[in-house]
């Protein structure tokens, strides 16, 4: 069963409800959490068969829309690597990432469950400034962006760039933070 925020969420996205920051927020947690995002395909299917059924019209998307999402593919597609994910709890442990992150660095969801990436992916030559920056957003509970220096698991180094972004619950506490992240080069 969803949590009763969640389920929320969910229908205040899928009605269109929210603000454009809100939205891309949710979606975030879309990409990792497969029961909440079942649960919005069911409400978007409900919302569909409602809609057809008031006004035909309403069904086909806009043109701006279909400029909007091509724009996005075509961003997307200009970018290095792949994108990283990593969903980490209120204590800024790691919970889950996916699989482009082997690819980014070497180290398994087993080698770094439960852990604060900072621990295993830093080190020496990571910018210090940086790190002050990420810690004080963490705080803050404010997103960030930030491009720094982390370790391979075999100890060589790479430049990734990365936002955090907070998913907070109706208090204003943390229920995620979520990462995406980008190797831009090895060094
Ligand atoms: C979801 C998430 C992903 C993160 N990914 C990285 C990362 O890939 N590389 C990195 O250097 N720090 C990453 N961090 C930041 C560090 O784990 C840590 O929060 C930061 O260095 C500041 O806190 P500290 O004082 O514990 O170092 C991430 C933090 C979060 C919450």
């Amino acid at each position: 069963m969803l949590p009763e925020v969640l389920q929320d969420r969910a229908a205040l996205y899928v009605s269109g409800a929210m603000n454009a920051d809100e939205r891309s927020n949710f979606e975030l947690v879309l990409e990792f959490h497969h029961e909440l995002k079942a649960h919005v395909e069911r409400l978007t299917k409900l919302g569909i068969v409602m809609l057809a059924a008031r006004d035909a019209e309403h069904m086909a998307p806009p043109p701006e829309l279909r400029n909007r999402l091509l724009v996005a593919l075509e961003s997307r597609e200009q970018q290095a690597g792949p994108e990283v994910l990593v969903v980490a709890g209120p204590d800024c442990r790691v919970q889950q990432v996916n699989s482009a992150f082997f690819e980014m660095c070497g180290y398994t969801i087993d080698d770094v469950r439960g852990r604060k990436p900072s621990e295993v992916l830093q080190g020496p030559e990571t910018e210090k400034a940086a790190i002050d920056r990420i810690r004080g957003a963490l705080r803050d509970r404010t997103p960030c962006t930030e491009t720094l220096i982390n370790y391979h698991r075999d100890g060589s180094r790479y430049r990734v760039r990365l936002s955090i972004t907070p998913i907070l619950d109706d208090a204003g506490e943390p229920l995620w933070f979520v990462a995406k992240e980008r190797k831009l080069e090895a060094l």
